[in-house]
């Protein structure tokens, strides 16, 4: 049987850091106030120019170096991103362009917070299905230059940060890999978190009085969604080591999208495992959206938190609602 082996992981995010303090100068807020519902100490935004395909092609040169592979070995590419350089096309066959490889295909994933994780379950299926053999999967967020930096944006702008991680998937052996995936969704909460405009349902897409209103700027109830979040987290990473006969003991780190301190300190707790076995690093990147478990899993290997044969689960839930798993034996 193939399974889809991790070999290389990889991350990049902008040089310039945003602090709360930076943030408290543009509108009401406060250091103590993000710290205490968020976590979120810091965040990248990128410098005007930056597209999402420039920060993703950093990370996935990195994760190409981490694999030993060149460009050329690629032989597809699964996108996650909300928050592509343009309205169409979408950034795979930019960065597929910007990394010379040739004429492979490249499909764009659009689930926001859970991209990556959808990202991985779609190239693992490729994979075992014998479609490639080698897959770069990416997740790359620009989000700081979507967002309302005035006290009237206030609760969105300060959550989210820019960043790029990148993984690559290869097939192999069935001694480890992608062991199995869980995807789920939830429509009824669409409006819960989500940017209306522009839309294809007005004539040029984004009026004056939309703008005027702000209708392109993400909104979110954000306590319907930190309640969904903390009952489907545990649910999912449930649900996927289920699906592979394994245990919670037996992981050695999760790895959830990083959306808020709290919400991860309140799946440790529902889990009932220790806070440190939940790896967070929000309060550095804030929110990157599909970027944030590929960067939490660069920065975990990094940081010598995960060896080639520990048992990784992903795990994220957002917009849409879209929530899912994987479970990962490195
Ligand atoms: O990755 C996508 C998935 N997103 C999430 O999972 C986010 C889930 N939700 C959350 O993390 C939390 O709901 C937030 C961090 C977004 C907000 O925390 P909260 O404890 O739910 O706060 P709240 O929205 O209920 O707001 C409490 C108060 C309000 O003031 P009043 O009405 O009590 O006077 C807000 O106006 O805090 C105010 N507020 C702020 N104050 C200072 C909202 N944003 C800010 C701010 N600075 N940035």
């Amino acid at each position: 049987m193939t399974r889809a082996h991790l070999t290389g992981m990889g991350f990049h995010v902008p040089e310039r850091v945003v602090r709360n303090a930076d943030l408290e100068k543009l509108m009401d807020t406060s250091d103590e106030w993000i710290v205490e519902r968020t976590g979120i100490r810091e965040r990248r935004f990128v410098q005007p120019g930056t597209g999402t395909t420039d920060l993703a092609l950093e990370a996935a040169r990195r994760a190409l170096d981490d694999a030993g592979r060149t460009p050329r070995d690629v032989e597809f590419i699964v996108f996650a991103t909300i928050t592509r350089d343009q309205m169409f096309p979408g950034c795979g066959t930019m960065l597929q362009q910007a990394l010379g490889i040739g004429t492979i295909g490249a499909l764009e994933v659009h689930n926001a917070c859970s991209g990556f994780v959808y990202a991985v379950a779609a190239a693992d299926a490729f994979i075992r299905a014998g479609s490639y053999r080698r897959i770069l999967v990416v997740g790359a967020e620009i989000q700081s230059t979507g967002l309302n930096m005035s006290t009237a944006g206030r609760d969105m702008a300060v959550l989210f940060g820019d960043g790029a991680g990148a993984v690559l998937l290869e097939a192999g052996d069935e001694s480890r890999g992608v062991l199995a995936s869980v995807l789920h969704g939830d429509g009824a909460h669409v409006e819960d978190l989500w940017a209306e405009a522009p839309t294809s349902k007005v004539m040029g897409r984004l009026t004056p009085e939309m703008l005027a209103e702000g209708r392109m700027y993400p909104r979110m109830n954000g306590r319907n969604v930190f309640k969904h979040a903390v009952t489907r987290f545990p649910e999912a990473i449930h649900e996927a080591l289920d699906a592979c006969g394994l245990r919670l003991e037996e992981v050695a780190l999760i790895v959830p999208h990083q959306a808020n301190a709290r919400i991860s300190e309140a799946v440790a707790e529902r889990l009932g495992v220790p806070s440190e076995k939940v790896f967070q690093n929000i309060e550095r990147y804030g929110n990157t959206t599909a970027a944030s478990i590929p960067i939490a899993l660069a920065e975990a290997k990094q940081q010598g938190r995960i060896r080639t044969g520990d048992l990784v689960v992903l795990a994220a839930f957002g917009a849409g609602f879209a929530w899912g798993a994987s479970v990962i034996r490195l």
